[in-house]
C-alpha cells in the first residue's frame, strides 16, 4: 500500500502536458516539495526512473542532428531542489521523449504536446544544487533533438550558500535584445527573473493573436538563448494582456487568452486548486525565497478612493505576510512587476502602488516591523534605478531595484530620482545581476548594459 506521498509523487512525476489548466491544455503539475503545498491532478501512467548516466550517452544525445520542430526553443522555470518545470512549442509529428541528465544521472520521459504544440512538464527527482542539462528528442527510425537547455537544481532546504539571479523587464519585439546577450553567455545564474512587459501583446483579441505575439518576442535567438541557459521566475504587468489594462472592465474572453498565452509560453509552477494563479513563491535552500507577485490582475481601481483600496487581493496579501513571516531565508525577494517605489513624479505612480495608499502603507510597515532580508525587484517604468522605497515613514529603510529595460526605449524620468532616496537611475537597456551573500547579509546588484558593459555596482546588507 502506498503512502499518500508516495502516491502523490508517483503523480507528479508523470510529467504529462495535457493534465491541468484551462484553454491550450497546459499541462504543468507540481512536484511535492514541501514548499509548494501544491497537489498533483492527474494520475501517474509511467512513473519514469532515473538511471546511472553512461559517459558516453550525453555526448551521443547532443551529437543527433537538431531539427527546426521547436521553434520556440526550450525553458525551464520555477526550480526548485526537487523539481523544475521544462517548456517547449513542438510543431512535429513524431513521439517525444525529454531527457533530462546531470554528471551521474538520466531520466528519460515520454511527453505528450497539448493544443498548437505545448508542452510544460514537471521533471521531479533532481538531486538538490547540481547541474542538468535537458532535450526533447523526436523518436522514431531518425531521432533528431530540440536545442540543449541546462539549469541547475535549487539548494536543498537546508543549504545557505551564496546565489546570483539576473533579472529584467520590458522586452519589446520592436527593440534589439543585445543588452541580455551578456547574461545569456554567464554560467552562474541561479535562475532569471522576467519582472512582466516580456511580451508586448497590445492589440491582441484572440489566443492566435497572443500566440503570435509571444512568438515574435520569446522566439528571437538572443531570447532563445537566454531562456535555455537558466531557470525562469516570471510574473506579468500590463502589455501581457493589453497596456494599462483595468482588471475591472477588460472583457473576459480576451482576458483568459491572454492568460492562457502566458501560461503556454512560461514554465510555472501550477496550483490545482488555482491553476489560473501567477503569485507563488520559489525556495533557493536557506538562502532565498522569491516572492512572485501579481500587481495586475486583483487590482481593483474602483476602490481606490475607499478606506481599504486593494491592489492585490486580500488573499494575495494574506499570503504575503504569512509566507514572508514563515521564511526561515535569510533573503526575501519580491518580484513585483510595478514599483512600489514612491516617485516624484505623479503619472506613474497613479498606475502602481502609490494609487492604493492605504495597503502599501499597510504592506511596509509590516515588513519594516516583521522582516528581515526583503528585497524589492521591479520593472515596468523603462529605465533603471535602485534606491529606498520611501524617502521617509514606512519602507525608507527598504531597497528596491528597477532591472531593464532589456528592450526599451529608455523614458526621461529617470532624470527626476535626484534626491539621496536613490543611489543611482539610469536610462541604458541592462539585466541586473542580484548576488545574494548569506554570511555577510550582502546583496550586491550589479547593472549590466550592452556589450557587457558593467553600468553601476551597489552593495547593501540587508
Ligand atoms: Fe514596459
Amino acid at each position: 500500500m502506498k503512502t499518500r506521498r508516495e502516491v502523490l509523487k508517483a503523480a507528479a512525476l508523470t510529467g504529462l502536458a495535457a493534465a491541468c489548466g484551462r484553454g491550450g491544455g497546459v499541462g504543468t503539475v507540481p512536484d511535492d516539495d514541501p514548499q509548494m503545498r501544491f497537489e498533483p491532478t492527474a494520475a501517474s501512467s509511467f512513473p519514469p526512473r532515473w538511471e546511472r548516466t553512461g559517459l558516453a550517452e550525453p555526448a551521443r544525445i547532443a551529437d543527433l542532428p537538431e531539427t527546426m520542430s521547436f521553434p520556440l526553443g526550450v525553458s525551464s522555470g520555477d526550480v526548485s531542489a526537487e523539481g523544475i518545470v521544462v517548456n517547449c512549442r513542438y510543431t512535429g509529428t513524431a513521439p517525444l521523449e525529454l531527457r533530462v541528465w546531470s554528471n551521474q544521472r538520466i531520466i528519460k520521459l515520454p511527453v505528450t504536446a497539448a493544443d498548437y504544440g505545448f508542452v510544460n512538464v514537471l521533471v521531479t527527482g533532481l538531486e538538490p544544487d547540481t547541474a542538468h542539462s535537458y532535450v526533447f528528442v523526436e523518436l522514431g527510425t531518425r531521432e533528431q533533438r530540440s536545442p540543449i537547455g541546462r539549469f541547475r537544481s535549487a539548494l536543498s532546504q537546508g543549504d545557505l550558500k551564496p546565489l546570483v539571479f539576473g533579472a529584467t523587464s520590458c522586452t519589446s519585439s520592436d527593440n534589439d535584445l543585445i543588452a541580455l546577450k551578456h547574461a545569456s553567455e554567464r554560467e552562474d545564474l541561479n535562475a532569471f527573473f522576467l519582472l512582466g512587459d516580456t511580451t508586448y501583446c497590445d492589440g491582441a483579441s484572440n489566443l492566435q493573436q497572443f500566440r503570435d505575439k509571444w512568438e515574435g518576442s520569446i522566439g528571437r535567438p538572443l531570447y532563445r538563448s537566454l531562456r535555455a541557459s537558466t531557470p525562469l521566475v516570471a510574473t506579468w504587468d500590463d502589455h501581457e494582456v493589453d497596456n494599462d489594462w483595468n482588471p475591472e472592465l477588460i472583457g473576459s474572453g480576451k482576458l483568459a487568452n491572454a492568460r492562457t498565452a502566458f501560461l503556454e509560453h512560461i514554465p510555472q509552477r501550477r496550483d490545482p486548486m488555482a491553476p489560473d494563479r501567477v503569485w507563488r513563491s520559489i525556495r533557493f535552500g536557506r538562502t532565498a525565497e522569491v516572492f512572485v507577485l501579481d500587481s495586475r490582475s486583483e487590482r481593483k481601481p474602483s476602490s481606490i478612493p475607499s478606506s481599504s483600496p486593494l491592489y492585490i487581493s486580500a488573499e494575495q496579501l494574506g499570503w504575503l505576510k504569512a509566507s514572508l513571516m514563515a521564511s526561515p531565508c535569510t533573503f526575501k525577494v519580491l518580484l513585483n512587476s510595478v514599483p512600489i517605489t514612491s516617485f516624484p513624479f505623479s503619472a506613474f505612480n497613479l498606475d502602481s502602488w502609490n494609487a492604493y495608499q492605504a495597503q502599501r502603507r499597510d504592506l511596509l510597515e509590516f515588513i519594516d516591523t516583521n522582516v528581515t532580508g526583503a528585497l524589492w525587484l521591479s520593472g515596468d517604468h523603462h529605465f533603471a534605478s535602485v534606491g529606498r522605497v520611501s524617502a521617509s515613514g514606512a519602507g525608507a529603510s527598504q531597497i528596491e531595484a528597477l532591472a531593464g529595460p532589456g528592450a526599451q526605449g529608455a523614458s526621461p524620468l529617470w532624470r527626476g530620482c535626484t534626491t539621496s532616496q536613490w543611489d543611482y537611475a539610469g536610462p541604458d537597456n541592462n539585466y541586473l545581476a542580484v548576488h545574494l551573500d548569506p554570511q555577510s547579509r550582502e546583496a550586491r546588484l550589479v547593472f549590466w548594459g550592452v556589450n557587457g558593459t558593467r553600468i553601476q555596482d551597489h552593495r547593501y546588507t540587508l
